[in-house]
């Protein structure tokens, strides 16, 4: 009896349950969805961008050296010191009100010394084939690497015209393997960015990002006032100069000099003794130093209303999304980008990845240890026997394609700085 009560009474929560979700999938939106099947050629649009300049680069329609599926393929960088720019339109979007989705996998199949990994959103009227570093966006988001010390996730959003870079750091992948780059933003204006789905940063529009003024600032008008205590420490009133303290000489004759035998008061004048430091002289008087009864701590300014703040309700809204959008600069190519997503469900997204990257790492990563391996072992058949250790070492980095002109290396740097110079 008491059982069938209990499922009596958990039925309708149940039935509940499942129609909520079937509401939850059928409101479920994909705006723009590429695995990079057969047929992704009519949907993209490659950029003239540093075409005269002979500095675009070339996407390679590959699986790539090392994959998880052979049959599955994105676009992959091909050439070295080249621009690359590539887009693809979708119907218009409007995020007010929804959960926006940004989603896409990358690998870096070179070791990427410096180069990026990320993805645009651009709204309005775009002209694809003009699409460059200048073209404006309204979101920027994915992993960024150059050298040791950028290895982050960019998130830029663009409001009111100006791009805004996330405050947080949030640190990228560094391998050679495909992960799976996450940006959701809410209608409450918070955001989560996840890594193969697991979440590496989370916050708000309003405290991670710089797009409104401050709601709060000091009080331009306040004033410290004149009988504000400040000092923490002061000179002990009660603490009084000994008498006789300034009598005290600094210097006083050495009592243990003698008078040389030799010394002649006729040819070298009356002899003194010489002087040595005071044992008993401490420098001159100060009082002793305590805590200030009356401190009242460091003054700080009032924080008021500021004046400038307005809040924007629709901080989270792109009212015309259009376009996704990979504009990069690459010294080393071989980046690779598959399955993008630009949608208003979490758990299409996290299920999107699950089947992709989820099912396809641990081949990949298999035949990437495979592929290395078999790189080693072509490097030590190529070398001859007798060689000694720094030669190897040598044919090492030729193979790897380390640079060793500095020349080189200082125009990558340049290149790079203004690849940087027009985000
Ligand atoms: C494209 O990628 C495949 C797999 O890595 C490679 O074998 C091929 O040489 C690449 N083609 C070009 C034009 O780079
Ligand atoms: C938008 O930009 C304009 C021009 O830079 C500026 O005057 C205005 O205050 C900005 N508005 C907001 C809400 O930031």
């Amino acid at each position: 009896m008491r059982s069938a009560m209990a499922i009596n009474k958990r039925s309708p929560n149940f039935v509940y349950l499942i129609l909520l979700s079937l509401v939850a999938i059928a409101s479920a939106e994909v705006f723009f969805e590429e695995r990079f099947e057969d047929g992704w050629e009519s949907r993209w649009v490659k950029s003239d961008w540093k075409k005269d300049e002979n500095m675009a680069g070339e996407w390679n329609y590959t699986s790539g050296k090392w994959n998880g599926d052979p049959n599955d393929k994105g676009i992959q960088t091909s050439e070295d010191y080249r621009f690359y720019a590539i887009s693809a339109e979708f119907p218009e979007v409007n995020n007010k009100g929804k959960t926006l989705v940004f989603q896409f996998s990358v690998k870096h199949e070179q070791k990427l010394d410096c180069g990026g990994g990320y993805m645009k959103l651009l709204s309005g009227d775009v002209d694809q084939k003009k699409f460059g570093g200048d073209t404006p966006y309204s979101i920027m988001f994915g992993p960024d690497i150059c050298g040791y010390s950028t290895k982050k996730v960019h998130a830029i959003l663009t409001y009111n015209g100006t791009n805004h870079l996330i405050k947080k750091e949030v640190t990228c992948e560094t391998d050679q393997l495909t992960h799976v780059y996450t940006f959701i933003l809410r209608p409450d204006a918070t955001y989560i960015i996840l890594i193969d789905n697991v979440e590496k940063q989370t916050g708000s529009l309003y405290s991670d990002w710089d797009l409104l003024p401050p709601k709060k600032i000091k009080d331009p008008e306040a004033k410290k006032p004149e009988d504000w205590d400040d000092k923490e420490y002061i000179s002990d009133p009660e603490d009084k100069k000994p008498e006789g303290y300034d009598d005290i000489p600094k210097e006083i004759t050495d009592p243990d000099a003698k008078k040389p035998e030799d010394w002649d008061d006729e040819e070298d004048g009356e002899w003194t003794a010489p002087t040595i430091p005071n044992p008993e002289y401490k420098g001159p008087w100060k009082q002793k130093k305590i805590k200030n009864p009356n401190y009242k701590g460091k003054w700080k300014a009032p924080m008021i209303d500021n004046p400038d703040f307005k809040d924007d309700p629709d901080l989270y809204v792109f009212p015309n999304l259009k376009y996704v959008g990979i504009e990069l600069w690459q010294v080393k190519s071989g980046t690779m980008f598959d399955n993008i997503l630009v949608a208003d469900d979490v758990e299409y997204a996290k299920k999107l990845a699950e089947e992709t990257w989820g099912k396809q790492k641990d081949a990949e990563k298999a035949a990437f240890e495979e592929a290395e391996k078999k790189k080693e072992d072509e490097e030590s058949k190529d070398d001859p026997v007798d060689s000694d250790a720094e030669d190897e070492e040598d044919d090492v980095d030729d193979a790897e394609g380390h640079e060793s002109d500095s020349d080189t290396k200082s125009d990558d740097e340049e290149a790079k700085e203004d690849a940087h110079d027009e985000l």
